[in-house]
């Protein structure tokens, strides 16, 4: 009898210890940028994330959401992750560019031109290998996606439908060369900024206008400091759910296994979520008092100059052209 007590004394101890040296053992509060406002697709991925998550791990894990860019400019978000300081971050594509220039492929005008591309691409082989790209040159994971819609132009000056109504317009884009390319090929130079500074930019009328989706223009509130809004169709934003893979790896198998489903759940209803709501977001910008025009002609000025003189440019940093006849082919253009 005695003697029993005494092994299993000695087992519950190497237990605890076990326990106590086992990676993820303890209840952890995980913190995730968000660099938007509440109310838009990343709020919308970041939420499900969470609840997908805690209902994964029994509630015994928790994820904080901080929106509006309160850990940093969504650039800053990729740095932090990538050196295990911050945990989770959702940010515009665009705005890992930078770190990761394959993933350049996403962001090439007119490349994705619906959501179903959006979808064929980030959850097929392309999006796979860009994954595994973003991991080996950023130290980051993408484990989900938040499927925005295109990116719309916005300003304060006047309605603008040709190329041409661009000119003397200050437009400001993320701190990413192949959207500055972009404008270039449309006349203009545009202000690189970062995200976290652009409201006010726009207040203060330091830039006329900008490009983001509908929902992010509506989660936002740009409304309140932009009049003119241009259906263009250059860039679907896709916005990365990112988890730090210094992070990613401390943690237990189960842990492990949580984050990717939580982070595949997500997704899905990322996409069920913008084919609902765009329409919706898009008339309450109206009632706002926005004005919507089409670009000139369909569009075709504004494509055929960012088709011809951006793609060629970005051949090379996004892994050769083949890479894009590839992917055009994916998509039943090539
Ligand atoms: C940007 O314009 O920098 C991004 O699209 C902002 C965002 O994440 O919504």
């Amino acid at each position: 009898m005695h003697h029993n007590s005494g092994i299993v004394k000695a087992l519950s101890f190497s237990a605890a210890i076990f326990l106590c040296a086992s990676p993820g053992a303890f209840a952890k509060n995980f913190k995730l940028a968000l660099g938007d406002a509440q109310g838009g697709t990343q709020w919308e991925l970041g939420t499900k994330f969470v609840e997908k998550f805690k209902e994964k791990t029994g509630g015994k894990h928790d994820v904080r959401l901080f929106p509006n860019g309160q850990l940093g400019s969504e650039q800053d978000t990729v740095n932090d992750a990538s050196i295990g300081t911050l945990d989770f971050s959702i940010l515009a594509i665009n705005n890992i560019t930078p770190f990761s220039p394959t993933v350049g492929l996403f962001t090439l005008p007119y490349v994705i031109l619906s959501l179903d591309d959006a979808i064929k691409l980030t959850q097929g082989e392309v999006g796979k290998e860009l994954t595994e790209n973003t991991l080996r040159d950023a130290g980051v994971r993408i484990i989900g996606w938040a499927y925005s819609g295109f990116r719309v132009l916005t300003n304060s000056k006047r309605p603008i439908k040709t190329v041409g109504d661009l000119d003397g317009v200050i437009v400001r884009v993320p701190k990413n060369e192949i959207m500055i390319a972009t404008y270039q090929s449309w006349g203009i130079n545009p202000t690189p900024m970062a995200w976290s500074e652009t409201f006010t930019a726009l207040q203060q009328k330091v830039v006329d206008g900008q490009d983001n989706p509908y929902i992010t223009v509506h989660a936002m509130k740009f409304y309140e400091v932009q009049k003119y809004v241009t259906n263009i169709r250059y860039i679907f934003s896709l916005e990365p759910l990112i988890v730090s893979e210094s992070v990613f790896q401390s943690q237990s198998d189960d842990v492990k296994n949580a984050i990717l489903a939580a982070g595949q759940e997500a997704t899905a209803h990322s996409a069920e979520f913008i084919a609902k709501s765009e329409d919706a977001i898009r008339k309450a910008l109206m009632e706002k008092g926005m004005q919507i025009s089409e670009p000139a002609d369909g569009e075709k000025e504004w494509i055929d100059k960012a088709t011809k003189e951006v793609w060629p440019k970005y051949y090379k940093s996004i892994g050769g052209k083949e890479k894009l006849d590839r992917v055009l082919k994916l998509l039943g253009r090539g």
